[in-house]
């Protein structure tokens, strides 16, 4: 039997914590695959929501969780994405930030079918190579004998800053107040849902990014990597 070598780091924290910015950076300065792995889920929120299924209707979104075709690459196009994520071959990648994505991914992702057909992709990717995962419970579901686990938190008024400043970046329409509302919404279905809730592994580094700039959190990280790795 071929043994398993490669080595999964693993990053969990509540939206906008800073998971992504700084995991993508950590796994580039140290040669590691990325995946941020709520796009697994945002995606068929978008695959969902353009069927016109109800939001309610789990029996036919865990079949169509089954029946797409998933695909997160790296980025093909220089529009300030971090990656490119096709479904059935086609480019969705900024209707995952979408507004109604937003609103309605956490609910999907309570759907106990739906996650586990999901984990099962996420770690056959873990298997795959090295990588830096990103997500709500890859330290404690996912991957949980990762050697090396971080959860990022920031308080929400700054979590919904800087999702406003990015909408307004990416030229999107951006309400700070909805997006708190929403953040607040989601932050409580995540943490309180029966299967898989976010929670901070056992094990974890934690870090609380609040006040601090991200190439400080990268390397506080990478300080922790080069001393647990
Ligand atoms: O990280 P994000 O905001 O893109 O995640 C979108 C939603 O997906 C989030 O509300 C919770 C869910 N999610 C999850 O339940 N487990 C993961 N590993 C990643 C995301």
């Amino acid at each position: 039997m071929i043994e398993n070598t490669s080595i999964t780091i693993t990053i969990d924290g509540p939206s906008s914590s800073g998971k992504s910015t700084v995991g993508e950076k950590l796994a580039h300065n140290i040669g590691y695959n990325f995946l941020d792995t709520g796009c697994l889920y945002r995606a068929l929120t978008v695959a969902t929501l353009q069927r016109n299924i109800p939001i309610t209707d789990t029996d036919t979104i865990i079949k169509l969780a089954g029946d797409i075709d998933i695909v997160v690459k790296p980025s093909t196009v220089e529009d300030g994405r971090q990656y490119t994520v096709l479904i059935d071959k086609v480019d969705v990648t900024w209707e995952l930030r979408s507004s109604s994505t937003d609103t309605n991914v956490s609910l999907i992702s309570t759907i106990p079918d739906v996650r586990h057909l999901l984990t099962e992709q996420m770690r056959s990717i873990a298997k795959g190579a090295n990588v830096v995962m990103v997500g709500r419970d890859i330290g404690t579901v996912v991957v949980p004998e990762a050697p090396l686990k971080f959860y990022l938190d920031a308080s929400i008024d700054e979590r919904a800053r800087r999702r406003h400043n990015e909408n307004m970046r990416n030229g999107q329409e951006s309400d700070y107040k909805e997006i708190l509302v929403n953040l607040q919404a989601r932050d409580d279905i995540d943490t309180q849902r029966d299967n898989a809730p976010l929670k901070k592994p056992t094990n974890a580094y934690i870090i609380n990014t609040t006040t601090m700039k991200p190439k400080n959190v990268l390397k506080e990280m990478l300080r922790i990597f080069h001393t647990v790795i």
